[in-house]
């Protein structure tokens, strides 16, 4: 029982670290909407950054990695759990269809990573680390956008944005729960505004794919 909460809290503590970079990356993101310019400076600092190359980085990947994992483990247990209850209580009944299925959501984002690394994450690694290719500051923008060419790319980004939102919508709040803060007041307060962080963040991102898209036409 001791060790089940304590990988809840883990669950919620690696969920908090990547509401953090979610937030970061949406604002670096918008950036290259506001000023193709500063994005570049942006960009150019973050990935010539050694803390943020080879401190930050890997403690990233690390931890969605980690949620991953520990998501999927959690499901498993729960679901064994579950078999003998939910014969008499019906699910749909005790819970919201996004909190019942906060394990699909989140294969459906790791999917999107996997095509996302492929876009991005990879030929940065390549043209830095394998090739040695020298930097040029103001590549980064022109990289974006030949990515958001594509209407088929552009749709399966916006799609999983939508999976994203979906994903954050029960899980901003039940984070805090797991951390085991639960407030008559303050509770409510934070179902509001983790829907608004979920809305912000899925069309913030929708917003981004779609006007370099259209942009380009
Ligand atoms: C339109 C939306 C998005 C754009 C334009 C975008 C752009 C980028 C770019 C350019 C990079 C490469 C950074 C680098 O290594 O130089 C990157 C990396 C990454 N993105 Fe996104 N991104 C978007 C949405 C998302 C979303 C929604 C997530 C999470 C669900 C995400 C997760 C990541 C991760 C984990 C990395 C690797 C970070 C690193 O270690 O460099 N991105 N993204």
């Amino acid at each position: 029982m001791k060790t089940s909460i304590a990988r809840k809290v883990l669950m919620a503590l690696s969920g908090f670290f990547l509401i953090t970079f979610l937030i970061l990356h949406l604002i670096i993101n918008l950036t290259s909407v506001l000023s193709p310019e500063n994005y570049n400076i942006a960009s150019h600092w973050m990935g010539t950054n050694p803390v943020i190359q080879f401190a930050m980085q890997p403690v990233l990947i690390f931890g969605v990695i980690f949620h991953l994992a520990m998501g999927i483990y959690l499901e498993l247990k729960n679901n064994n759990a579950r078999a003998v209850k939910y014969a008499m209580n019906k699910p749909s009944a005790n819970a919201s269809w996004v909190s019942r299925n906060m394990i699909y959501t989140g294969i459906m984002i790791f999917l999107f990573l996997g095509l996302h690394f492929y876009d991005f994450w990879i030929p940065e690694i390549v043209h830095k680390y394998v090739h040695f290719l020298p930097e040029d500051s103001t590549r980064y923008f022109h990289e974006l956008q030949m990515k958001f060419q594509d209407p088929v790319r552009v749709g399966l980004y916006c799609v999983s944005f939508v999976f994203l939102g979906l994903h954050l919508l029960h899980g901003f709040q039940s984070a805090f729960q797991s951390v085991g803060f639960s407030h008559n007041r303050y509770t409510p307060l934070l179902k509001k505004l983790g829907n608004a962080f979920a809305m912000i963040m899925a069309f913030g991102f929708i917003f981004i794919a779609l006007f370099h898209y259209v942009s380009q036409l």
